[in-house]
């Protein structure tokens, strides 16, 4: 898409394409288009930033050579808030029971908006154990569940196969959770391109290169093609990227590593289906797995958690052991076609939630940082960074979250 060209914007004092002789962006590159707010990262936390800052009355633009791409196209779209409960994520759990609760709206906006769905389906998970010691994981589990005040009702192995015929003999029992639902993350990318564009999204399919900065504000960032654009408000949504922009200062953490997540693509094939009629994910032999039937006949499984910096390549290790353990969950799958294979990155901090709102260099905000629950808490990102983006503020629910909180901490980038 050509970049649109628009007025500076009358309220930016630094706008660094004012003739007036404001002082130029630190960069090299001299911007030639300007915005309220500039978003780099189009992938699904990008994009529903873009969104919502646009339907704020914001002129939004969005850098990224593909928009659309990033973690959502492999993301398997589980809004997990409470089967991936873990212990000492409780806080995380808030802002997921948060956004899960915003899904069911979010599905049917975002719907209206792009004149598309995005395979929202309210259907539950069932979580299964396969031997004596899954069985006691996923007791820790259910225990931690009621602690933190969940409904989830436990099941013997006998009641999880009547709730899902397909699952193995061997299964020992089971949590029933009712309200972790699913999306497909593919279509809601694609509706979020189509509301964004429009919503007035401008965007330009460049790399960002760095921040600009001037008299110690984000002025916006300078592309790779040697253009820029200016903006009052600049967010790096840029997934496990986010770090690498250049012209961060040094009071600005962006603590954001790959985490790689090999995850595989099934067909259910006519007669099979349903096969499975909700998510299904279990611990097997100490391993994790999930199966998530979409309503298409599409069956994802996954994923593979590796610490591998930014290698995306699918292995037969990988693919493996999601079969395997797939297999052992539910036998029939070595029935059905397999039609794709694929690894995303997942962006991880050090305390696996999110980081959103203001930081330390005025104008720049984060929505980045988002692990393995992008799709879960897209919506409340959206509205977080409404709200960031408009006051400067982060609401209550996501102070926990901040964005400057591993600066205010001392983290530094390890060696
Ligand atoms: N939330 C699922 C995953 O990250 O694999």
């Amino acid at each position: 898409m050509v970049p649109r060209t628009a007025s500076p914007h009358p309220s930016d004092p630094t706008d660094p394409s004012d003739p007036s002789g404001s002082p130029r962006p630190q960069g090299r590159s001299r911007p030639r288009a300007s915005f309220d707010a500039v978003v780099v990262g189009g992938g699904v936390i990008g994009l529903v930033t873009a969104w919502r800052a646009a339907g704020r009355g914001l002129r939004t633009a969005v850098v990224d050579p593909a928009p659309g791409g990033g973690a959502a196209r492999v993301a398997a779209g589980m809004l997990a808030a409470v089967t991936e409960l873990h212990h000492g994520e409780e806080p995380l759990l808030g802002l997921g029971l948060a956004s899960a609760a915003r899904w069911a709206d979010f599905a049917a906006e975002l719907a209206e908006a792009a004149g598309a769905g995005v395979g929202y389906r309210a259907c539950g998970t069932l979580a299964a154990a396969l031997d004596a010691d899954d069985r006691a994981e996923l007791r820790e589990l259910h225990a931690l569940q009621r602690r933190c005040g969940l409904e989830t009702e436990w099941l013997t192995g006998r009641e999880c196969r009547q709730l899902e015929p397909m699952l193995a003999p061997g299964v020992r029992g089971g949590l029933r959770v009712d309200g972790d639902h699913q999306a497909d993350p593919r279509l809601l990318t694609a509706a979020l391109l189509t509301a964004c564009e429009r919503a007035g999204v401008a965007f330009h399919r460049a790399w960002a290169r760095e921040v600009t900065v001037a008299r110690g504000r984000a002025t916006g960032v300078a592309l790779d093609d040697g253009t820029g654009l200016a903006a009052g408000l600049t967010v790096l949504a840029g997934g496990c990227h986010s770090g690498r922009l250049g012209g961060l200062p040094p009071e600005v953490a962006v603590p954001v590593r790959p985490v790689k997540g090999q995850v595989l693509r099934l067909r259910i094939t006519r007669p099979y289906a349903p096969f499975l009629s909700r998510t299904v994910r279990a611990v097997v032999r100490g391993g994790h797995v999930y199966l998530v039937p979409r309503e298409s006949g599409e069956l994802v499984v996954g994923a593979t958690s590796e610490e591998r910096g930014l290698d995306t390549t699918v292995t037969a290790g990988g693919v493996y052991q999601l079969l395997r353990d797939a297999h052992e969950l539910v036998p029939g799958i070595t029935e059905l076609p397999l039609v794709e294979t694929r690894a995303g990155l997942r962006p991880a901090t050090p305390d696996n939630a999110p980081l959103l709102g203001p930081t330390a260099l005025p104008g720049l905000h984060l929505a980045t940082g988002h692990h393995r629950n992008g799709v879960l808490l897209a919506p409340v990102t959206g509205d977080v960074l409404a709200v960031s983006l408009t006051t400067g503020e982060l609401p209550d629910h996501a102070r926990p979250f901040a964005a400057d909180r591993f600066a205010r901490s001392g983290w530094e980038v390890p060696a």
